[in-house]
């Protein structure tokens, strides 16, 4: 029932790990498989440093997860609740230990699962992206996914001559992961479709400088980390997502602050044949995997769904036209309001007043949602006039 055809590879199951230390070893691998994954993607394989020095950097400790201005709870993120991951730093294999790695993998005690390999060459240098490919078709890898976040760490745009390079040196199905959250994702999704790329994995994430302080030790506690992992991006990638979904007919992996079934299907109803999970290991361990499997099909059943094309892109039909031309409309206070006084400070129309533990609001107000988005019992709606 879970089973999809990814750029020609069976998985059991749409839920694939993503490019990171949850697959950056043989074990890590194995545990992946055994927690349900239907893929890996291998962390990114790059060449050593200019200099010749081992790939990456081990500072420790070097990660951080992040939801509230001190740290992290994670009764929050139970909750479902919003969540940073940051790093500092992060080893990288190199084409060599991951030829190893793949030797155990595809090997009598191996994995049954497809082993997609992350390659990240040089910025600009095409040669290097070239070599990896070759060196992983190779060592055995099931498919490539190019890293387009391109190592030094350097947030480039996407580069679909990297995809061309990369297709005319292999065989095996090539997938252009997109990170620039910033590039039209229809156009540039179609640019690497015509550059050779067989799928593509939206939106990857890109290393912002982040920091916090405590302000009594008066010390950051985290320090020039990389955003990378985690919810806060979801929205933004969903939108991604469904952008390249109505500019390409090439199956599209989801990735970006998944952590629930409920968040897979959401990029699977844009359009997504399959979707990617990396920060919800570290913060719930490998078997938010065999979870998130377990949640879709229950989806699936509740909706009397045979496999994921029937409601793959199902969503995609719902995406209301521009909000600029909508009818006039203001905010009106309902019966269900309580008295909770939560919109009484929110109006920049001064519209609304607060008496009696009672909200009313006048015909100054705007129509322009921010009551109504905020009101944590749903008691004002919007409403033509
Ligand atoms: C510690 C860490 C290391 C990562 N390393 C890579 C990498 O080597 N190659 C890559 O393409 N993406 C890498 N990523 C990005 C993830 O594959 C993924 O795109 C991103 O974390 C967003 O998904 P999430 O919200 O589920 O974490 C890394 C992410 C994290 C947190």
């Amino acid at each position: 029932m879970l089973s999809v055809d990814f750029v020609g590879l069976k998985l059991r199951n749409p839920v694939i790990v993503a490019s990171a230390t949850p697959s950056i070893t043989a074990d890590a691998i194995k545990r992946a498989a055994d927690n349900g994954a239907g893929a890996v993607v291998t962390k990114s394989v790059i060449f050593g440093d200019a200099n010749g020095k081992p790939a990456g950097n081990n500072a420790k400790p070097r990660f951080q997860l992040y939801n509230t201005p001190n740290g992290y709870d994670p009764r929050l993120t139970e909750k479902g609740g919003m969540f940073s991951f940051f790093r500092f730093q992060e080893p990288y294999p190199t084409p060599e230990k991951m030829a190893r790695m793949l030797d155990e993998l595809k090997g009598p005690k191996g994995v049954d699962i497809p082993v997609i390999v992350s390659i990240c060459g040089f910025t600009d240098n095409y040669e290097s992206w070239r070599k990896l490919a070759r060196l992983m078709e190779d060592a055995g890898a099931d498919a490539l996914e190019l890293n387009g976040h391109a190592w030094n760490p350097v947030v480039k745009y996407s580069d679909p001559t990297i995809a061309t390079v990369v297709k005319n040196e292999v065989k095996i199905p090539v997938i252009y992961k997109m990170m620039g959250a910033n590039e039209d994702s229809a156009k540039v999704s179609r640019q690497l479709v015509a550059a050779g790329a067989d799928a593509l994995t939206g939106l990857g994430t890109f290393g912002m400088k982040a920091m916090e302080v405590d302000v009594e030790s008066q010390k950051p506690w985290m320090e020039m980390a990389h955003g990378l992992g985690g919810t806060w991006l979801r929205a933004i990638s969903l939108a991604f997502v469904a952008a390249m979904a109505n500019a390409v007919d090439v199956p599209i992996s989801g990735v970006s602050g998944i952590q629930s079934w409920e968040d897979a299907v959401k990029y699977i109803l844009l359009g997504a044949t399959t979707v990617q999970v990396c920060a919800a290991i570290y913060a719930k361990g490998y078997k938010v995997l065999q979870e998130i499997a377990d949640g879709i099909e229950d989806y699936m059943k509740r909706h009397d769904y045979k496999s994921i094309e029937d409601f793959r892109g199902k969503a995609l039909a719902n995406i209301a036209a521009s909000r600029v031309n909508s009818p006039p409309i203001r905010a009106v206070v309902t019966e269900k309001c309580t008295g909770c006084g939560f919109c009484k400070d929110c109006c920049m129309f001064d519209a609304i007043r607060f008496a009696d533990k009672k909200s009313t609001i006048s015909e100054k107000c705007d129509g322009c949602g921010v009551c109504w988005s905020l009101c944590p019992y749903k008691a004002i709606e919007m409403r033509e006039f």
